[in-house]
């Protein structure tokens, strides 16, 4: 297996995608793909606990980067691979503690997976959680040298995006510095940064880390996810480039995973459900969907970004 196809679903990197445990776990669910959590150079802690919360359909985390490192994922990834009929993807990002620059630590990452033949590697632009550290996807700069100089040679790349929502012109500057690169998937979005969830009854934000903000997942974000979907197939479609996007935010049921489609993702990946309520999701989510297709005669593809191509508003009055 070497591609992602409509419709297929995988988890949301950074959701129990860390050991070998956890991948093999999703290796043996119905998910499509996998992606890892994200690696860096050298393995890390992360930060103090508590470093994630759940609540209602929602979670916040602030987990700092925690993964075993991209030496062990170069032994863990081809074991996976050869075991199970099944594509992992490494997540990439960079850390503030070592000597390489950021462009050096991608590179690095870059040519280590290369070489034991992933099939494909996604690009974390959008780490919220490193104090003090920008998110390299706010500086239209940093990322064309990124991809200038790390994107790699023989495989497909996909891009782990942030919402742009609130800065237009942010998003119209990246649109044009990664589209250029022509990345296989754009992965809109993560989750939305310095969110905060207080326990009224302690009267205590709940996690540790950074001040208590962390990135915000699950049903609420949902919106904010379809829309920003939406802002990239248009871009997409517009450029007539093969570029899919894989929505990633607020799947937490058969609508919210169809409003995605029909905003343009070509494919999805579920966090927080999945964090919630474990492997089971990828099946019942695939189930339900197979039936609400089968029903009306659709297939996957009649329905992606069919939204963007029907003129008319819903108007029925809810
Ligand atoms: C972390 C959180 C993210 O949303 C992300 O993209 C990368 C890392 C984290 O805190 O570990």
């Amino acid at each position: 297996m070497s591609g992602i196809e409509a419709g297929y679903i995988g988890n949301a990197a950074g959701v129990l995608d860390t050991t070998k445990f956890e991948l093999e776990n999703l290796a043996r669910s119905q998910a499509n793909f996998i992606v890892t959590k994200s690696m860096t150079i050298e393995p890390r802690k992360g930060n103090p606990e508590p470093r994630l919360k759940t609540w209602g359909f929602s979670s916040t985390n602030s987990n700092g980067l925690a993964n075993l490192g991209v030496d062990a994922y170069c032994v863990i990834i081809p074991e996976i691979e050869s075991k199970y009929d099944t594509i992992v993807v490494p997540s990439i990002s960079t850390s503030d503690n070592v000597e390489l620059s950021v462009i050096d630590q991608y590179k690095l990452m870059v040519s280590k997976l290369e070489a034991i033949g992933v099939k494909r590697i996604q690009f974390n632009t959008s780490c919220p959680n490193l104090p003090g550290k920008p998110m390299i996807g706010n500086s239209p700069e940093t990322l064309d040298d990124m991809f200038k100089e790390a994107r790699p040679s023989n495989i497909p790349f996909s891009v782990k995006v942030q919402p742009y929502n609130t800065d237009p012109i942010l998003f119209k500057q990246v649109v044009e510095t990664m589209l250029k690169y022509k990345p296989a998937e754009i992965v809109a979005i993560n989750s939305i940064p310095l969110s905060m969830f207080i326990d009224t009854s302690t009267m205590r934000k709940t996690l540790r880390p950074n001040n208590g903000w962390g990135g915000y997942g699950g049903a609420g974000i949902l919106p904010i996810a379809t829309g920003e979907v939406n802002r990239w197939y248009r871009e997409i479609q517009r450029r007539e480039l093969p570029t899919k996007v894989i929505g990633c935010g607020g799947v937490y049921d058969l609508d919210s995973a169809l409003q995605h489609h029909m905003a343009g993702a070509y494919a999805l990946e579920i966090g927080t459900w999945f964090l919630q309520e474990g492997t089971g999701v990828f099946a019942q989510l695939k189930r339900a969907r197979d039936a609400w297709l089968a029903d009306r005669g659709y297939d996957i593809s009649d329905i992606i970004g069919i939204a963007e191509r029907n003129p008319e508003v819903s108007e029925i009055v809810t």
